[in-house]
């Protein structure tokens, strides 16, 4: 991939990119979204990209899959489809376009072209990986199916293809409990997140659940002591946690679950205070919509998913490099591991 500074200037070459008030006005009824957490001086710098990037989006018969944790000006301003991870995956499946543009992170991209393979794929940046992602290898999976002979595994959708294709059924955060529930088996292997892990084995307390030593470096450096203070200086304030955190912060909270069930949480139960105890977009990304809830506490960043910029997202765009590709034999055994997810997820809601 090309450094910022070539991309720049490459860019600079083929659309006027500079601030410009203008197109921060033309396009105000975007900004109406995102105006509690952009300022109008970042707008006018940004204004220039989104309508760069929604013109060409049209052109190449693109769509954008962002994650909840993209920057509010992706998430407002140039998706087309925002959720967490079980709902990008599953709109992979349904979109009507020649090129999916995945705002998130690596294996996100690498679960659309599973489910799309005759779809190109496009990663505005290769580098945007996971901490879980990158703690676990086919072997890893090999050697717990040593240590638990004939356990089936449940992989956690922040793997790689081969991870997953070595699997046998694949989780979001949002359907864990729900696929371990459903799986005819006393034990069952979770790899790699051995937080999900735990807090899915609170859950499901009727199955043996062993789990790989995986971790999620931004939902694993919050702690109990820091929400047990936060909540005795403002005892009025609604705890919400994602299931990534250690077991005794899911422990602190009052609700845990994905980003997409932290979304229905606050825009069902609309506390007054609320304190999302995951990455720091979340909260900017839903406040506006929410005007009512004051948004408090600390969070923290994920560094891969904030390498998906805007001008990364109109220079794949424009140069439709960072295509995805999976190893066709790799691409249908992991298929059959997502798709059995997606399978019983819908019939679980069903
Ligand atoms: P969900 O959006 O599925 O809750 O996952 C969170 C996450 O960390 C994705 O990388
Ligand atoms: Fe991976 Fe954690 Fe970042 Fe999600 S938030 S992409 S799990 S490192």
């Amino acid at each position: 991939m090309l450094d910022e500074t070539t991309i720049a200037e490459m860019l600079g070459q083929h659309y006027d990119l500079a601030p410009s008030l203008e197109a921060a006005e033309r396009l105000a009824d975007v900004y109406a979204s995102m105006s509690r957490v952009v300022s109008p001086a970042d707008w006018a710098i940004h204004a220039p990209y989104v309508e760069a990037i929604n013109k060409l989006k049209k052109e190449r018969n693109a769509v954008i899959l962002a994650h909840n944790y993209m920057t509010a000006q992706i998430y407002h301003g140039i998706a087309d489809v925002v959720g967490d991870s079980l709902q990008l995956a599953i709109e992979a499946t349904r979109v009507k376009a020649d090129v999916i543009v995945q705002c998130g992170v690596h294996f996100m991209a690498e679960t659309s072209k599973i489910l799309s393979p005759e779809k190109t794929v496009l990663m505005p940046d290769m580098d945007a990986g996971c901490s879980l992602a990158e703690s676990i290898t086919p072997e890893g999976i090999a050697e717990m199916r040593r240590r638990y002979p004939g356990a089936p595994v449940v992989t956690y959708v922040n793997t790689s293809a081969a991870v997953k294709a070595a699997s046998d059924i694949c989780c979001t955060s949002s359907n864990a409990a729900q696929i371990v529930a459903a799986l005819d088996a006393e034990t069952v292997i979770m790899t790699p997140d051995k937080y999900l892990a735990q807090n899915v084995a609170k859950q499901v307390p009727q199955k043996n659940i062993v789990w790989y030593d995986g971790s999620c470096i931004v939902h694993e450096r919050f702690t109990a002591a820091e929400l047990r203070d936060f909540r005795s200086w403002q005892p009025d304030t609604r705890i919400i946690a994602h299931p990534e955190c250690p077991p005794d912060v899911v422990a602190e909270a009052d609700f845990s679950g994905s980003t997409a069930g932290i979304i229905d949480y606050v825009t069902r139960e609309q506390p007054q205070k609320a304190m999302l105890v995951t990455e720091c977009s979340m909260a900017s990304n839903i406040s506006d919509a929410l005007p009512g809830i004051e948004f408090v506490g600390p969070c923290n960043m994920c560094p891969y998913m904030k390498m998906i910029t805007l001008e990364k997202v109109l220079w794949s765009l424009h140069s439709m490099e960072g295509a995805v590709e999976v190893d066709a034999s790799v691409a249908e055994e992991a298929r059959r591991a997502v798709q059995r997810m997606i399978d019983l997820s819908k019939r679980a809601a069903a």
